[in-house]
Order: C-alpha cells, then sequence, then structure tokens
C-alpha cells in the first residue's frame, strides 16, 4: 500500500547548509567542527530524503564566493568533501543514491576531483535519490555556462540544461537571502528558512519543511483554488 507521499511525483528539494561556523563558535570550537559536525547532518538528511517523497536533493556545500574564506578554512572543507565523496560511495551504491558534483571542477583540488569522479561512476545507476554536492557552484555562473552550450537559447533548452526546476528551497541557519543558489531552477520554488544552524538540523526538520511545503498551494501565476483572505502583517 503506498503511502501518501510515494503517490506525488518526488519532490526536488535544495538546501542552503548555513550556520556550520557560528554552531561551533558558539560552543567555543572552531569553524572546522561546525562544518565536520554539518557533514553528519547531510548523511541524516540523505537518509531521510527517500520516505519523505523527495527523490533529488541538492545541497549547496561550498559557494564561489566562498574562495574568499581563509585559505586554511577552505582546506579544511575542501578536505572534509573528498572525505565525505570517498566515504559514502559504497553507502551509496547500497542505497541507490545516485552522487553527483554540480559546479566547477576546474579550480578543486587534484585528490577532490577524482574523489567526485569516482563517486560518480560507481553511483551511476542510482535511482532511489539523485544527490547532488554543489561545490564551487554559482547559480549565475551555472547559468551562463549552460547558455553558452546552447545554439537555440530558450526558457525550455536552458532548463533541460541546468536540471530539474526546484519545488522546496530550505535555507537553515535564520539568513533570508538565495546567495547564489539554483537562482534560474527556483523560480517558482517555495521558499522554508529555518533559525536552526545546520548541524543541528535533524530528520524531524526536514519532515517539518516538506509538511510545510505540502501545506502551500502553488500557483504558478494563476488564480488561488481556495481564496482565502491575506495573513495579516507583511513578515512573519
Ligand atoms: C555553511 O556554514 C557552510 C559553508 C558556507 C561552507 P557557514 O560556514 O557559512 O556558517 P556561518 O554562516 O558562518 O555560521
Ligand atoms: C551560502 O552560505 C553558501 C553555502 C551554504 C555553501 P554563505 O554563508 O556563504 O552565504 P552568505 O555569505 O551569508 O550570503
Ligand atoms: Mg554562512
Amino acid at each position: 500500500m503506498p503511502n501518501n507521499f510515494e503517490m506525488q511525483s518526488p519532490l526536488h528539494v535544495g538546501i542552503i547548509m548555513d550556520g556550520n561556523g557560528r554552531w561551533a563558535l558558539a560552543r567555543g570550537l572552531p569553524r572546522q567542527a561546525g562544518h565536520r559536525a554539518g557533514v553528519e547532518t547531510v548523511s541524516r538528511a540523505v537518509e531521510a530524503a527517500p520516505s519523505l517523497g523527495i527523490g533529488a536533493l541538492t545541497l549547496f556545500a561550498f559557494s564561489s564566493d566562498n574562495w574568499r574564506r581563509p585559505q586554511s578554512e577552505v582546506g579544511g572543507l575542501m578536505a572534509l568533501l573528498a572525505e565525505y565523496m570517498e566515504r559514502e560511495t559504497p553507502r551509496a551504491v547500497e542505497n541507490g543514491i545516485r552522487l553527483q558534483a554540480l559546479g566547477r571542477r576546474d579550480r578543486l583540488d587534484a585528490q577532490l576531483r577524482a574523489a567526485i569522479g569516482r563517486a560518480e561512476a560507481a553511483t551511476a545507476g542510482g535511482a532511489r535519490l539523485w544527490l547532488r554536492i554543489a561545490v564551487d557552484y554559482s547559480g549565475r555562473d551555472a547559468s551562463l555556462a549552460a547558455a553558452r552550450t546552447l545554439l537555440d537559447l530558450s526558457r525550455e533548452s536552458l532548463d533541460r540544461a541546468l536540471g530539474p526546476p526546484v519545488d522546496l528551497l530550505i535555507r537553515t541557519g535564520g539568513e533570508r537571502r538565495l546567495s547564489d543558489f539554483l537562482l534560474w531552477e527556483s523560480a517558482y520554488a517555495e521558499l522554508v528558512f529555518s533559525r536552526r544552524m545546520w548541524p543541528d538540523f535533524g530528520a524531524d526538520d526536514l519532515a517539518g519543511a516538506v509538511r510545510e511545503f505540502r501545506g502551500r498551494e502553488r500557483r504558478f501565476g494563476a488564480v488561488p483554488r481556495t481564496p482565502a483572505p491575506a495573513a495579516a502583517g507583511w513578515l512573519d
């Protein structure tokens, strides 16, 4: 007997995983400890995703603007990413997860590039969850790069070149901005902002965000199906 989620089409969820540094500093720990704890949160989210009806999960791990951080933090993040790819590949194969990296590769170090290549090759057949990790990623640059490959530039061809539209976009850490993540693909994404720092974001929080999404009416420009009075106040 399929549950409610399985009867709906699989969701594409994007997550801006923010707040690792503040989580660590609040505990008197170095920022890298927050990034390390954040990797554990990734594993929890990936494990929970299929049962929540998520078919594709795109995680923002390192933005093209994050190169502006101190070299030591950048190095620590790159090492964690390579470690994650290596460590998760066998588990991904076992669990039907197709692992891919999104973003520029040419500025990544050779070890990370190789780890990504191995993970992508080994997990290419995964059909239960499409997991994309955005590394050295900029939504604006991704759109430009995709547009440059197209002979016939149209909405549809750019849609195809970039990837699936985002249904639900979550940002943890309390900030309410997109920071150059999946800009084109999020044209009609439902936005959910959580005050939780990423290391504290649990499977129940992900479930809560999906529940919030399911409770919203997506109109894509049409008139409401169930007209309701406008909410009071201008900001929640
Ligand atoms: C998100 O956490 C991870 C990356 C951007 C790499 P941050 O490192 O941005 O954490 P805060 O926002 O400083 O707390
Ligand atoms: C966005 O977070 C990038 C990632 C989560 C990887 P940032 O912490 O870099 O974003 P800003 O600087 O607060 O906009
Ligand atoms: Mg941040």
